[in-house]
């Protein structure tokens, strides 16, 4: 009996910086579990990255970035016999039917979306400034998926509004020129955000993210991992803030709900030292990393390998895209008034018996 095809899942990352602990309990190790029961597609978002950052020397920074975000994954334990790792902007037919869903989406519907006005603010772009680029992110989002026909998008709270819009193309398009698109559906990470590291605000139970400067890389050296979590604190001076601690918080996602339940009775009872939790935690978190680090130096030492396997993958990408994009033109009407003017002009260069 041939098997059912797989659902065909897409999701991925801007390449602004290293993917750090935040990004391993809360998408990583969800992409790890989903890679056998789907076909899978990573994106490196390269040109989303231009939507908040088209200066030349801040897409400078971007291929060291490509770079890093990719072999994190591979590290983490993605195998790219299973997921096919790519680079937007090396798919040409994605800007295409990026243009083609813009006629679709009302300008008032971009309008209202919350995260693009928060990466505006983080960019400082004043909202009178805000780039068309930036306003048509989530439909350049939704061209990414749509070229996939990808049904399961895991993704974080903060872009399950892009895949509504996603949908939202995918259900018009159907409407007006026939089912070309499945709808897709986000699949929200139900990990809450792990507390960055550091003392002042970026310390106090503030989300860890590349942004704040308040991660721990995946590729930190050991000392590094050490010294960072032991910024981590358990009371704000005089006061105990118990489970809503940053440390108890962070702790959860290593130690598990019991032990650090545990540490929690050990610190209020004085019988272990913030020191001594701190090099509890250090230590559950460093058998996750360890190996994750041993595996990201042995790829990193080949050379060429990541590169080859996002252009092998881009490549993969590119073809699937252009069937999509060759479908989508079909059922619009722009293959045959193509078509059609060809036709005539070949009509005509045989009719005066010249090859055109
Ligand atoms: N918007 C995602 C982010 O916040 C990156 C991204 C681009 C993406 N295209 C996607 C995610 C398609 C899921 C599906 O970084």
């Amino acid at each position: 009996m041939a098997q059912a095809p797989k659902p065909r899942l897409l999701t991925g990352d801007r390449p602004t910086g290293p993917l750090h602990l935040g990004h391993l309990v809360g998408s990583l190790d969800n992409r790890v579990a989903l890679q056998d029961d789907h076909e899978c597609f990573i994106i490196v978002a390269d040109l989303h990255t231009l939507t908040t950052r088209p200066r030349k020397h801040e897409f400078g920074e971007v291929p060291s970035f490509v770079r890093e975000v990719v072999l994190d994954q591979l590290a983490v334990g993605l195998d790219p016999a299973k997921v096919t790792f790519y680079l937007q902007s090396g798919v040409p037919a994605v800007y295409d039917l990026a243009i083609l869903l813009q006629m679709l989406v009302p300008k008032t519907r971009l309008e209202q979306v919350k995260s693009l006005r928060s990466m505006a603010r983080a960019a400082a772009m004043p909202d009178d400034a805000m780039t068309m680029g930036l306003l048509a992110y989530p439909v350049l989002q939704a061209a990414d998926i749509l070229m996939a026909r990808a049904t399961v998008v895991p993704v974080g709270l903060d872009n399950e509004e892009h895949i509504m819009i996603a949908r939202e193309c995918a259900s018009v398009f159907n409407e007006l020129y026939g089912d070309l698109f499945p709808l897709p559906e986000a699949k929200i990470s139900q990990f809450p955000a792990l507390p960055g590291v550091g003392t002042g605000p970026v310390g106090s139970g503030a989300k860890m993210s590349k942004s704040l400067g308040n991660a721990v890389n995946l590729g930190d050296p050991p000392t590094r991992v050490r010294d960072k979590i032991a910024t981590f604190t358990y009371d704000d001076g005089d006061r105990r803030l118990g489970d809503q601690a940053p440390l108890l918080a962070f702790a959860r996602a290593f130690l598990g709900d019991e032990p650090t339940a545990a540490l929690r009775v050990e610190l209020d009872g004085g019988a272990i030292t913030l020191a001594a939790a701190h090099a509890r935690v250090t230590e559950a978190v460093e058998a996750r990393l360890a190996p994750i680090r041993e595996r990201r130096a042995a790829l990193a030492g080949e050379a060429g390998l990541v590169e080859e396997i996002l252009v092998d993958g881009t490549i993969r990408a590119r073809e699937v895209a252009n069937v999509t994009l060759q479908r989508t033109r079909e059922a619009m009407g722009l293959e045959s008034l193509w078509g059609g003017l060809v036709a005539a002009t070949e009509a005509r260069a045989k009719a005066r018996r010249k090859p055109y």
